[in-house]
């Protein structure tokens, strides 16, 4: 397909790699929400910085609007494009670029996948802590976009504690290199953390410095079983005391079921109503000997209804699947996805009014609870039952997500943990950000992106 505007783009950008096919389209245009129609303009795939600054000058002259996109395993739509936009891919931007010993940094292109992070600082002995199920698929500027969080933030905080570093195309065309690997830097707005969380909005993000950390400690993997959502509070609070926690993660018997008519293996004989994975720290089995001390007390206390510690591996990694598979077992169903949180203090109460409000609210639907309950953060998923049109069952789950905004926002809390606003929970961020601050973030916007071309129509109402 030629366009006057893409053939403009081509003699701006000579050998830039420019897909346009029907397949291509349809492929790049969407993420995992698997909601809206892709309908690009066409899709980028720029090789260097220089090329995506050309690509964002071309695009304020045509007033043509370009969503970033990484490997799109977004839930809010944020890297969607149905209304004709350029979509660059940072797929082929995926090396890295450098690693520092003494800084202990690894510099990368934004198009890597986190997996190959993850690997990279292994090779240097080292670590890059931020790990979601999506790992394989997800690149490293699109969990920056999204400041995501994942299954480790309990020990290890979110995306935005582990960059020391952006090299970013803003959306007045210009390259920034921000905070430039620096420990301290005391001058002025940090416009880094800026662009962490934006969703693409303020412009591209293209390079990134990683700060790294020492490899995790030998650790056990173990999966309680428990009798409600006061027993999992209970089981988190007794093993944070007592042990050095890697991650707890929860799930009820309904997400399990799931898992298992997708082929996992089943932990125990009989069902049970909730489920906890934790992982552990166990140096010379310290943390063993703590968590059997723990299990055996909520035997006593009927907290605990069963468990198993994995002896090896394998089995930890049979009980991990347990978890992450969840997102892969419902995604057939098209789910309508929650994520909300609120602080660790405030769970005991949200949660209750929150189970009250999804009982009354969805007596028709099957709902799927899991998530980071160790971060506050929950994921209350909504199964469409057959035959039901998706505009329809929308709609229905988003007349209950308004309830849901108002109870959130009496325990002050977030509409989005960790998947990002993009065009799923725009209608709500005003129960989570006040209106002096979303005038501040149009403010912002205005500053960095002036013609509005940066992922127009995301994150902000
Ligand atoms: C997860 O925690 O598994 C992810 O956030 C994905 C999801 O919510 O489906
Ligand atoms: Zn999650």
């Amino acid at each position: 397909m030629s366009t006057p505007a893409l053939d403009a783009l081509l003699s701006a950008v000579p050998g830039l790699r420019l897909l346009t096919g029907p397949a291509d389209l349809e492929y790049y245009g969407r993420d995992w929400t698997r909601r809206w129609t892709p309908a690009p303009l066409a899709i980028a795939q720029p090789s260097s910085v220089d090329e995506v600054q050309a690509i964002v000058r071309w695009a304020r002259a045509w007033t043509v609007a370009l969503v970033p996109s990484g490997g799109r395993t977004g839930l809010s739509g944020g890297a969607v494009a149905a209304n004709g936009e350029l979509v660059i891919s940072l797929e082929r931007m995926n090396r890295v670029l450098d690693f520092d010993p003494v800084d202990r940094t690894l510099s990368v292109q934004a198009g890597m996948p986190l997996e190959a992070v993850h690997d990279a600082a292994r090779d240097h002995g080292l670590a890059w802590p931020v790990d979601f199920a999506a790992r394989g698929s997800a690149t490293i500027g699109g969990a920056i976009a999204t400041n995501a969080g994942g299954i480790r933030v309990i020990r290890y905080g979110n995306t935005r504690d582990w960059i020391a570093g952006l090299t970013v195309v803003d959306g007045r065309g210009e390259v920034m290199h921000l905070n430039r690997g620096l420990v301290k830097n005391s001058s002025g707005y940090d416009l880094r953390h800026l662009f962490i969380g934006a969703e693409g909005t303020l412009g591209v993000v293209v390079e990134a410095i990683l700060r790294l950390t020492e490899p995790p400690p030998p650790t056990r993997v173990m999966l309680l079983a428990l009798p409600d959502f006061s027993a999992v509070l209970k089981a988190f609070t007794v093993l944070r005391a007592g042990l050095r926690l890697e991650a707890f993660e929860f799930f009820t018997g309904v997400a399990l079921a799931h898992v298992l008519e997708h082929g996992a293996q089943p932990p125990f004989a009989g069902h049970h109503p909730c489920y906890a994975v934790v992982e552990f720290a166990d140096v010379a089995e310290s943390g063993e000997a703590a968590a059997l001390t723990a299990f055996e007390q909520g035997l006593v206390d009927g907290w605990v209804l069963d468990g198993v510690i994995a002896g090896s591996d394998a089995q930890a990694a049979q009980l991990w699947r347990l978890r992450e598979g969840i997102t892969e077992s419902l995604a057939g169903h098209v789910p309508y996805k929650n994520d909300v949180s609120v602080r660790i203090s405030a769970l005991p109460a949200f949660l209750a009014d929150a189970e009250t409000l999804i009982g009354h609210a969805y007596p028709q639907f099957e709902v799927v609870w899991f998530g980071h309950i160790g971060d506050g953060n929950l994921h209350i998923n909504v199964i469409k039952p057959e035959g039901m049109a998706q505009a329809e069952f929308v709609q229905d789950c988003e007349r209950v997500t308004r309830l849901l905004a108002d109870v959130l926002e009496r325990h002050g809390g977030s509409i989005s943990a960790e998947h990002g606003i993009g065009l799923v929970k725009k209608p709500w961020l005003a129960g989570t950000r006040s209106d002096a601050e979303i005038e501040a973030m149009r403010g912002i916007k205005v500053a960095l992106d002036p013609d509005g071309i940066m992922n127009p129509g995301k994150l902000l109402p």
